[in-house]
């Protein structure tokens, strides 16, 4: 007897099981034809997946777009400098709301784990107040991950330090940075350095802003690798971003990667925003800023994409879609094959919940159940089609659900009827 079965959908693997589902933990994948079930979820013919899972946010900032002003150079600095502008003004109730509704939006499209960076140079840190209570309140569905993210600058803003130690005291998760704004590279240098040490000694992950620039002589990465080696942080440092690496010398990446592969350094672009971002200072050729997403990949480092932002200082649109985010990173990354495709689904769900340190997150008995059904045959109809969460299962509990999304033609001459699903050969 199960409490729910989710019937007849097509795993990302391309097998056809039925999933049973016990209180929060699923505990059969194969046939359960003739078993009982208190509910049962039709889902034949569509994808069956685990939960989106987004690596990098910022939900203080989220749904927050215009205000005060909008970004007129759609840069990073002038984001930062608006982002300043409106944390002055920014009360704790208001942060909880406009992050609560990002997490409603979040479950809607099936995404139930997201890592968000908190801002922890403000003097009395109301986002990581607010960020806490919002992730005790979600916590039942969704798994909110926060990183102490001194936003100013670790030494830069000369209070960041002492907040930032605070702000992890409070209980964040994660320790961040953002090396390539402090004044001087030595600062960024240093940074590094004493933030990967936090981590170490207090046993956290660490995930670092990293290189977040068209300039090819920001190298943090290469501090980040040497100081998770000398503090045995392999396989919980994350370089978010390396936008650099897009500009650095070929020669010297090629020495670079196999060191990212060594020291278990993950790294997580963000394709909507680093496409938009970087290059605002070229005229043409215009880079793309994208870091080298396939080249580590077959150095065998963990890559995933995030999203980092919707409707906030840096980016005026995003509706909390990992697909549209993977769909994004497939072209600026020109991962076309479908091999590609296919692992551009996986970074947004596998591989992003291991960046997170997630367990659980798989389709397997024992793990927790929590699921998306899509309006699509595999994850790479799912990526072209940013297709209809029909229904999200969270810990056992249908937690959302879409009607399918279906035109109705009424053209001169013809009957016609849309059908956009493809089953390809
Ligand atoms: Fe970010």
């Amino acid at each position: 007897m199960f409490d729910l079965i989710v019937k007849g959908g097509t795993l990302p693997d391309g097998r056809v099981p039925d999933i049973g589902i016990t209180g929060t933990r699923i505990t059969a994948v194969e046939a359960l034809d003739g078993a009982e079930a208190g509910e049962t979820l039709d889902a034949t013919g569509n994808l069956v997946s685990p939960p989106f899972v987004d690596p990098h946010f910022h939900m203080d900032a989220t749904l927050s777009y215009g205000t005060p002003r909008i970004n007129q150079s759609g840069t990073l600095l002038e984001g930062i400098a608006l982002w300043g502008e409106l944390k002055q003004i920014a009360t704790i109730d208001e942060m909880k709301a406009r992050a609560l509704s990002y997490c409603d939006w979040a479950v809607s499209m099936g995404l139930l784990a997201i890592r968000s960076h908190v801002d922890t140079c403000d003097p009395d840190l109301k986002g990581a107040q607010a960020l806490i209570e919002v992730r005790e309140a979600v916590r039942p569905y969704l798994d909110l991950q926060l990183v102490a993210f001194p936003q100013d600058g670790f030494y830069r803003d000369p209070q960041a330090e002492a907040l930032t130690l605070r702000a992890l005291d409070m209980g964040l998760d994660v320790v961040g940075g953002i090396p390539h704004f402090e004044r001087t590279m030595a600062d960024g240098t240093a940074s590094v350095a004493a933030l990967c040490r936090i981590a170490a000694e207090r046993g956290l992950p660490i995930d670092l802003h990293c290189d977040e620039t068209d300039d090819p002589n920001s190298r943090h990465i290469e501090t980040l690798i040497a100081e998770t080696l000398r503090h045995g942080l392999q396989g919980r440092a994350t370089g978010s971003h390396l936008t650099s690496m897009h500009s650095m010398d070929n020669y010297y990446v090629s020495k670079l990667l196999p060191m990212m592969a060594e020291a278990e350094v993950a790294c997580i672009p963000n394709p909507l925003i680093n496409i938009v971002i970087q290059g605002r200072h070229d005229t043409f050729p215009k880079r793309r800023g994208l870091t080298r997403v396939k080249e580590m990949r077959a150095h065998g480092i963990t890559v995933g994409w995030g999203q980092d932002c919707v409707l906030d200082p840096w980016y005026p649109l995003g509706t909390a879609d990992m697909l549209d985010v993977a769909f994004m990173g497939l072209h600026v990354a020109q991962m076309t094959h479908p091999d590609d495709m296919r692992a551009c689904f996986d970074m947004v769900t596998l591989e992003n919940a291991r960046i997170m340190g997630l367990d659980g997150y798989e389709l397997a008995p024992g793990c927790m159940a929590s699921l998306v059904v899509l309006d699509a045959g595999d994850p790479v109809e799912a990526l072209r089609l940013r297709a209809t969460r029909r229904a999200v299962i969270a810990r056992g509990k249908i937690v959302a659900h879409t009607p399918a999304a279906e035109a109705q033609l009424d053209l001169p001459g013809r009957p016609a009827r849309i059908q956009r699903r493809h089953c390809r050969p």
